[in-house]
């Protein structure tokens, strides 16, 4: 019998199932279940998976939390956008705007201080990539993503937008400090 001609019976499906078939099936079913249990597996014991609570939001409601945040604690400005640098007190609510093609603001932060950090998305889809640790989150509008963060290394983080986002995506990032 040869694969190229069309099989003698066309309802391959009523074939009865070979042994090692079976057991192939099984076997990925199985792997199948294991990988399942390990998405929340991960959650608990894994390094990188963060959890994230998600809320609606719309552009105006979280504008104004964010510009409240930024008139509240501005200690200075940074690059020729005159981008705000926030440096909030320890166990703040912070907040960080991803739009077509910055992050705003630029926050400072005290090292093994916790945070609740909320992300929004002015537009469309943007990527929240902290540089250089481990951590990685997609930004979607019309949702408020809030992560409890703490850092615990001093230095310079970048953020990259890691969704393509269109002409100036590669031009997309933001800067977080802690010390
Ligand atoms: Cu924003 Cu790519």
């Amino acid at each position: 019998m040869s694969a190229i001609l069309p099989p003698a019976e066309r309802l391959w499906w009523k074939h009865p199932l070979d042994r090692v078939e079976g057991t192939w099936i099984l076997l990925s079913l199985i792997w199948c279940l294991i990988m399942f249990g390990m998405m929340v597996g991960w959650h608990i014991y894994g390094k990188q998976n963060l959890s994230t609570e998600t809320y609606k939001t719309n552009p105006e409601k979280f504008t104004a939390s964010a510009q409240a945040f930024v008139d509240k604690y501005t200690v200075r400005t940074e690059t020729a956008e005159k981008t705000p640098v926030v440096a909030p007190p320890p166990g703040s609510d912070i907040y960080m705007i991803a739009r077509l093609w910055s992050f705003w603001p630029i926050l400072e932060l005290e090292k093994d201080k916790t945070y609740r950090l909320h992300l929004t998305s002015m537009d469309y889809n943007h990527g929240f990539s902290l540089q250089p640790a481990n951590i990685n989150i997609q930004i979607v509008p019309g949702y408020e993503h809030v992560v409890t963060i703490t850092p615990n290394q001093a230095g310079t983080y970048s953020v990259v937008c890691n969704e393509y986002c269109g002409i100036n995506h590669h031009s997309m990032v933001g800067r977080i400090y802690v010390k």
